[in-house]
């Protein structure tokens, strides 16, 4: 009787083990997933290691718990400002555990213990420039891909902005476009991009930008470009798969002993 069933105990006991690990991970974050995090939704404005780029510089926090700050803010966003709320329960993409990894990440890396992700590097694709508007879209794409994709979806799709994959309602959409980059929308978290507003992007970027916004709307599925080097997965979906996988044996198991 105790042989029969030590061995889905023992696995039983590993999954218990397994479960309060990924419980203690939900309260303290996963640095290594922040980390990638970081990069895709937050470097574009703090810059990769936090120096600062659109948005404040993210090196050193005061405070008593300063995770809690920290979560706090990335949660809710600081309004009157281009710092969007990310919390889904404020309407933002990121999940409760996404917003701990990313604090995690910040407090260790920034306090220079850790490496920092690379930003990716993105490969133009061609892209056919449409008549009569200036700029290179191929080159846009790639200004698109590291500044906008993160607000406004892979694909223009929208996220944080609005869609841009669209039919503009007006006479003369890239001059529009143009502008509203270089000024960004005062009140909104879209920032103003052109280096003579405090931006971090040329004229020509933006000029090649609009070219790319405007080949998303007309010319479905546009060519997107590609990261250079897709990383491996991350820890917690390897955690996950794992977990999955004591599970079905557990499973396995007690049903292989009912019958026996
Ligand atoms: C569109 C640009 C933008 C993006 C994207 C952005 N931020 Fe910010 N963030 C800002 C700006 C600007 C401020 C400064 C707001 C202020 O105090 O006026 C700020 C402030 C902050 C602060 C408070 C800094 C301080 O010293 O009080 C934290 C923390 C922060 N951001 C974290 C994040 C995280 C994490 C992400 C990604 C999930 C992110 N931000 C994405 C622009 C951005
Ligand atoms: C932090 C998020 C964020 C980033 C990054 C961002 N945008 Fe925006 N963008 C917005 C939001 C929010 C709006 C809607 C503003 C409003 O009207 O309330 C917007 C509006 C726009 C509009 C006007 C859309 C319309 O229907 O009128 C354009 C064009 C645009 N963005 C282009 C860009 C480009 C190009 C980039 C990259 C260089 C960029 N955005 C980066 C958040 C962002």
């Amino acid at each position: 009787m105790r042989a029969r069933y030590s061995l889905p105990l023992l696995a039983a006991f590993g999954l218990a083990l397994f479960a309060g690990a990924a419980f203690a991970q939900t309260e303290t974050g996963d640095p290594e997933r922040g980390g990638q995090l970081f990069v895709e939704n937050c470097a574009v404005c703090h810059g990769v290691d936090g120096e600062g780029r659109i948005g404040a510089s993210l090196e050193s926090f005061p405070g008593i718990d300063v995770s809690a700050t920290l979560r706090q803010t990335i949660s809710r966003g600081v309004p009157g400002s281009v710092m969007p709320a990310w919390s889904e329960a404020k309407g933002g993409p990121l999940s409760e555990q996404d917003i701990a990894d990313i604090s995690a990440y910040i407090v260790s890396a920034f306090g220079g213990t850790q490496p920092i992700a690379p930003l990716p590097t993105y490969q133009a694709p061609v892209i056919q420039p449409l008549p009569s508007v200036a700029g290179d879209p191929s080159a846009g794409a790639v200004v698109y891909h590291a500044n906008c994709a993160v607000c406004h979806g892979d694909q223009g799709q929208g996220r944080i902005g609005r869609t841009l994959a669209k039919e503009w309602p007006v006479n003369e959409p890239a001059p529009y476009i143009a502008r509203l980059v270089s000024d960004g929308v005062s009140g909104s978290p879209m920032p103003a991009w052109a280096s003579s507003k405090g931006g971090p992007l040329s004229d020509e970027q933006i000029e090649d930008v609009t070219a790319y916004i405007l080949t998303l709307s007309p010319v479905e599925g546009a060519p997107t470009p590609t990261p250079a080097s897709p990383g491996p997965i991350s820890l917690t979906t390897g955690l996950i798969l794992l977990g999955v996988v004591a599970v079905l044996i557990v499973i396995g198991l007690i049903v292989y002993y009912r019958r026996a």
